[in-house]
């Protein structure tokens, strides 16, 4: 089949997620490898986002390759309630590298539906059915957790589930700038201590947060905020349920984003990094004390695909890659050129406005002009950003571009060199939106 038909074929019988069709122009992709995807044609891109922020250890590894096989050969489905030997080591593998008190784990097919069995977890265990998330923030996009999600993905999915109630964010949009990490911290918990005075904290199951922000910022939590946040929710029984689907698996250079920060959560939820999306996996992870109650107690939640052999080898042999190629030390050293090329390029071009990034988990926002009006407004494109999108595309960067930002999200197994030829490629495109510059 050659691309133009591979295209039109795709156009007339598939739908594109998030998108009116007529608006998607679909690269077309033929094959993957370590950092780069080619087209049919030849044409080499960079992953400059893994993807959709998710295959982390970069694509094409022979060694998970070799997994799959292996499992489809030995074992492909059996029930949820089976006991096989990859849902044993899986299972251990990871009670033994997440932080304790979290060692039992419940697989599902992806973020949305860890998610969605975290509320479910949260609830059944408080008795409660409140839950507090955060305007910047993606949780997925069932019903549920479109409702858990902040962004305006969720406008258009609502009515949704009740019992949502939403909060602003220790680094909401238009924070003043100067306001140091102390004054963000204590402002932003004194706030959430009166919004759950006003829901009463005997209702509330959970917090959600996404421990390191993602689609909506890259926002990595002011210093002390998880710790206050952690009191907090101790004092008034709440559970907190970080949803690591993201940022987890080595993204930030730490195995999950909490461990930055000095806390550990009730629930956590990862997808994504967690077979680097060589296959549908994500899980739910609970505390000892959580588990202990589902013992005599109904976990009202399952799934057909659930704790399915072959996904669980990709998840098992994925893991095993990332520790033995030293793939989270990597993004963990890494952090340093991507957060020098980001100071770089915001000295050098006045349409940047500033770049995060926390191992190898980064985003620029752009300005219009030197007020730091952003070169997007919120939920909106401009001529500026639309031109900034080819201007990587035509010279082979695959990023996302969003609003007035674009990101940078390499897989983990990218050498500096790499990263470096990324950013000089970036350093070029940013002419172009220095030209929208108003001064
Ligand atoms: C933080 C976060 N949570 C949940 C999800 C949903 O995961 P999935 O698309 O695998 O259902 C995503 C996906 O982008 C995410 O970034």
């Amino acid at each position: 089949m050659n691309t133009e038909e591979m295209v039109a074929l795709c156009n007339k019988h598939t739908m594109w997620t998030w998108s009116a069709a007529n608006s998607v122009t679909p690269i077309p992709v033929a094959r993957a490898e370590g950092i780069h995807f080619w087209t049919p044609e030849g044409k080499r891109y960079i992953d400059f986002n893994s993807q959709l922020m998710s295959v982390n250890v970069g694509h094409g590894h022979p060694k998970i390759r070799e997994a799959i096989k292996r499992q489809m050969d030995e074992l492909i489905f059996v029930m949820p309630k089976t006991a096989t030997a990859v849902r044993a080591r899986l299972g251990q593998k990871l009670a033994s590298i997440v932080p304790d008190p979290i060692n039992r784990f419940m697989f599902t097919l992806g973020g949305s539906e860890a998610n969605e069995n975290a509320i479910k977890a949260a609830r059944l265990y408080t008795g409660r059915h409140k839950i507090i998330t955060r305007y910047r923030s993606y949780h997925g996009a069932t019903n549920a957790t479109m409702q858990l999600t902040g962004d305006p993905r969720r406008w258009y999915n609502e009515p949704g589930m009740p019992g949502v109630v939403r909060v602003m964010d220790p680094t909401p949009y238009h924070y003043e700038f100067g306001k140091d990490d102390a004054t963000k911290t204590a402002e932003n918990l004194k706030y959430l201590e009166e919004v759950m005075m006003y829901e009463g904290p005997q209702n509330i199951a959970a917090v959600f947060i996404e421990s390191v922000t993602g689609t909506n910022g890259v926002l990595p939590p002011p210093k002390g905020y998880l710790q206050g946040l952690r009191k907090l929710c101790d004092k008034n029984g709440i559970l907190i349920v970080c949803d690591e689907v993201m940022a987890g698996f080595g993204r930030t250079g730490k195995l999950f984003a909490f461990e930055h920060f000095g806390i550990v959560p009730d629930i956590v939820t990862m997808a994504k990094g967690m077979t680097s999306s060589y296959l549908p996996l994500g899980a739910m992870g609970i505390s000892d004390k959580i588990a202990k109650h589902f013992e005599d107690n109904v976990f009202w939640g399952g799934l057909t695909y659930n704790s399915h052999p072959v996904l669980l080898a990709a998840a098992e042999a994925n893991i095993d890659v990332m520790l033995e190629e030293g793939m989270i030390e990597n993004a963990a050293r890494l952090h340093s050129v991507m957060r020098s090329e980001m100071d770089r390029l915001t000295a050098k071009h006045p349409s940047v406005k500033e770049g995060r990034c926390l191992g190898l988990f980064g985003m620029v926002d752009l300005q219009k002009n030197s007020a730091g009006e952003r070169m997007a407004p919120y939920n909106g494109t401009s001529e500026a950003m639309k031109a900034l999108g080819k201007a990587f595309d035509d010279r082979g960067l695959f990023t996302f571009v969003r609003w007035g930002s674009f990101m940078c999200n390499p897989p983990l197994c990218i050498t500096e060199d790499q990263l470096l030829e990324a950013y000089g490629i970036i350093d070029e495109c940013l002419d172009v939106t220095d030209g929208y510059f108003e001064g």
